[in-house]
């Protein structure tokens, strides 16, 4: 049986080895004519391997005419048509020639001459000059970059079983070169090319094999390329389809890349800033960049191995050959004077992913970084942890920093599904990817995600609208309550915050440390559980607390004010995060609605299981709401927020107002709500925060106890606060030593926060794929700041 070695050897070599065709212009003017129409002049051109010719026809009009090379397999030409077919179907943006069919309608006709049949295309004429003859310049090379990505994108669909066909310039067969690479007349470049051949067969060829792969186009060089004649020029064509096969896609970026080096003070800035352009479009994979270096040089030692086989074949055109021999050498010695691992840096760099950085230089950077933020954004954009953390990088439950450190995240509740999850991301891309538009277009997704997440409400809770921040979610209620009551005033807790709008800023005592409010506003007391009078029973003191809500509505109808509102952070986070006992919000809403007000539950942080007793806090507090808004987790980090409410009180709403939110509930952003509550169904994310929340709460309880300074824990799901004090008997509040608590936490490597109206609960509030050995490492480390901090 044949080697199949030699075999490849032989079929790939025999259209190098062939004379190309010799046919006069004359006899290219008589195929024009009498196969193709075209009445024309025709000038020979060069190539390798086949015969070209320009024709310019008597109307003006300019084609090539390809004369195959006689060895040159009838598939090798259909899967070329073919290829020229798809980009003219899927990317006619593409500066690639376009076929011409022949007056009989073919888009291949065979032409006999001198006995041999040779296969004959016509082509439309690329216009500009070549890139041969222009200097190259950032600009040129960031379009070819992008050009190529682009081009590539294009290909992506098209498969042909010619697009397998063996091809010498394949970098994948650069084994079979060896016998000619003896034939490299300067000898230490042939010991090089040698030794690298070796070396990629031994240590590179095996990673290719793992990367993706899609028909490529494979030979962008500046005799391919045209441009313009504008100022800066643009690249007006791309021409010769004859490399282009099914393989690795990075092996595409390398053949380009090869023709980017410099022989300069700095070889690889042109690589630098086509690769760039390149995964601008089409984003390289860590392990296709790390392999870059090693299949430019691979496309180097291809290009010398097989003009040095061509100059022993055709010595007639030595000097030709040579001209373009001496060119690659001086790249490849260019490329092999910079250490491979510096290539990679530059280029992972220049693609967006960072080294395990110099610690000292980053933390300098960081300095300067949170030096030019100041002056940017002013002192009062506050940053957390009086050693700011600079992150660069999340995945699930864990973050990483700057200097490579990796963080506990024990606080973000927004990355619900966990940071960067990755369904999340493809299913944003993907979308992204395809199209993005306002809602008032028809648009599957946006559809389904309504429904789906309808689908987790009470069946009363029929309508959605679609934001994109829980502030905007809360100022929609606010507006629907109003517009259904026919009433104004809304009453919140004390503490409260729900948001950053000029009304919803108001319903933000909380944040606002306004003593005094609006007329159609009233605040009744934080739920403190933890406060209150010690004699008095749960029943008592739940009874009192709804004494308070009588009191507001009597102070508001003392304004001539009747409420339309009762709008409630289920989780009562910025009052302390407070879980009050059964009866209290069931008892504070029946009092509004007997005033004529609705329900508002502010689920943006008590949402999506986070009490890890049900999906909605409303529903841990078995309260039938009105209306209900949604953030923050819902979208995992896109901005994306929802208000659920009742059909009767949209349609009182949409009689006299109406809503629209450019970019609320686009298709992308309910793709990625999809993604979220599939990961979050799938991953069986609530039963894991109930679980892990009885987990955290035994050992919270467990610290609690040989800590006195922690007064109360309150903590139900992946949801608890820690209230830390001075004094367990006056319960006076030690902020001071939440804030050391949080800092040193911080240099453990655990992220947290404070909560409550003097700063001084300790918020923990993870992801919620947060498991029993987060929770250990998460309470070692409060076990070791209490000691060290208290
Ligand atoms: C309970 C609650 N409601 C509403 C909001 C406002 O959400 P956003 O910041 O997305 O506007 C917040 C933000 O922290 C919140 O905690």
């Amino acid at each position: 049986m044949a080697d199949p070695r030699t075999t490849l050897c032989i079929s790939a070599t025999r259209t190098l080895e062939s004379d190309p065709p010799r046919l006069t212009s004359g006899d290219a003017e008589h195929i024009a004519l009498r196969n193709f129409g075209i009445e024309a002049q025709a000038e020979s051109l060069d190539s390798e391997r086949d015969q070209n010719f320009r024709l310019r026809s008597v109307t003006g009009k300019q084609y090539v005419l390809k004369i195959a090379n006689a060895e040159e397999e009838p598939s090798a030409i259909e899967f070329e048509n073919a290829v020229l077919e798809h980009i003219r179907k899927v990317a006619p943006i593409i500066p690639v020639p376009r076929i011409v069919a022949s007056t009989a309608n073919e888009n291949v006709v065979v032409h006999c001459f001198k006995g041999v049949n040779y296969l004959v295309r016509c082509l439309t004429w690329l216009h500009g000059k070549c890139l041969d003859d222009v200097e190259s310049t950032p600009d040129l090379r960031k379009q070819l970059g992008t050009e190529l990505a682009t081009l590539g994108r294009a290909l992506r669909g098209l498969f042909h079983p010619a697009a397998c066909r063996p091809l010498l310039w394949d970098i994948r067969n650069l084994a079979e070169l060896t016998p000619w690479i003896a034939d490299i007349e300067n000898s230490s470049t042939q010991a090089f090319c040698a030794r690298f051949v070796t070396s990629f067969t031994e240590n590179t060829l095996p990673k290719l094999v793992a990367l993706r792969c899609q028909v490529i186009y494979h030979d962008l060089h500046e005799g391919n390329v045209y441009v313009s004649d504008d100022s800066p020029p643009k690249i007006s064509g791309i021409g010769d389809f004859g490399d282009t096969l099914y393989g690795p896609l990075i092996c595409d970026v390398a053949v380009a890349a090869a023709y980017q080096l410099s022989a300069g003070d700095d070889p690889l800035a042109g690589v630098i800033e086509f690769v760039q352009s390149y995964n601008s479009i089409t984003a390289l994979e860590c392990e296709e960049i790390d392999l870059l270096p090693d299949l430019i040089m691979a496309r180097l030692v291809t290009s010398l191995a097989i003009a040095s086989w061509r100059v022993r074949r055709f010595p007639e055109n030595r000097d030709y050959i040579i001209g373009d021999m001496n060119f690659v050498t001086e790249r490849l010695k260019a490329l092999s004077q910079v250490p491979a691992h510096e290539t990679i840096r530059r280029l992972r760099e220049a693609c967006g992913f960072h080294d395990r950085p110099d610690v000292a230089a980053n933390q300098q950077c960081d300095e300067e970084l949170e030096n030019r933020r100041k002056s940017v954004f002013g002192p009062s954009f506050e940053l957390f942890y009086d050693r700011p953390v600079n992150l660069v990088r999340g995945d699930g439950v864990w973050l990483y920093d700057s200097t490579g450190e990796v963080f506990l995240d024990a606080y973000n509740n927004v990355p619900l599904v966990g940071h960067c999850h990755p369904d999340v991301i493809s299913a944003l891309c993907r979308q992204a990817a395809t199209l993005n538009t306002h809602t008032r277009y028809l648009n599957d997704a946006v559809v389904e995600y309504a429904d789906r997440l309808l689908s987790l409400f009470p069946a009363a809770l029929d309508r959605v609208m679609f934001s994109c921040t829980g502030s905007e979610a809360n100022e929609l209620a606010i507006r629907l309550a109003r517009a259904y009551t026919g009433n104004e005033g809304v009453i919140v807790t004390r503490c409260a915050y729900h948001g950053n709008t000029t009304t919803i800023a108001e319903l933000s005592p909380g944040d606002s440390g306004k003593e005094t409010f609006e007329q159609w506003m009233e605040t009744i007391p934080s739920p403190d559980t933890y406060r209150r009078a010690a004699r008095s029973s749960i029943s008592d003191w739940v009874q009192d607390y709804l004494d308070e809500v009588d009191l507001a509505l009597e102070r508001m109808h003392g304004r001539g004010v009747k409420p339309a509102a009762l709008l409630l952070d289920c989780g009562f986070t910025s009052d302390g995060m407070f879980l009050p006992p059964p009866g209290l919000v069931t008892g504070a809403s029946a009092k509004i609605k007997a005033a004529g007000g609705v329900l508002i539950a502010d689920e943006v942080q008590s949402g999506f299981g986070r009490l890890g007793q049900a999906m909605w806090g409303f529903e841990v507090h078995a309260a039938e709401p009105e209306i209900v808004t949604l953030g923050k987790p819902i979208g995992n980090g896109h901005p994306l927020a929802a208000t659920i409410m009742q059909h009767e009180i949209l349609d009182a709403f949409t009689k006299h107002e109406h809503y629209f939110n450019t970019f609320g509930g686009n298709p992308v952003s309910s793709k990625v709500g999809l993604a979220v509550l599939n990961v979050f169904e799938r991953d069986g994310l609530l039963q894991n925060s109930r679980e892990t929340g009885i987990y955290l709460k035994d050992c919270l309880d467990d610290l609690a106890e040989n800590c006195e300074c922690i007064g109360d824990v309150r903590s139900s799901g992946l949801f608890a606060g820690l209230e830390l004090v001075s004094d367990p008997v006056s319960k006076k509040p030690a902020t001071d030593a939440a804030r050391r608590i949080v800092n040193n936490m911080r240099e453990l490597r655990i992220l947290s926060s404070t909560e409550g109206p003097q700063q001084n609960v300790l918020k923990i509030r993870p992801p919620l794929p947060f498991g029993p050995s987060h929770v250990d490492q998460l309470v070692d480390g409060l076990k070791q700041s209490a000691s060290i901090c208290l």
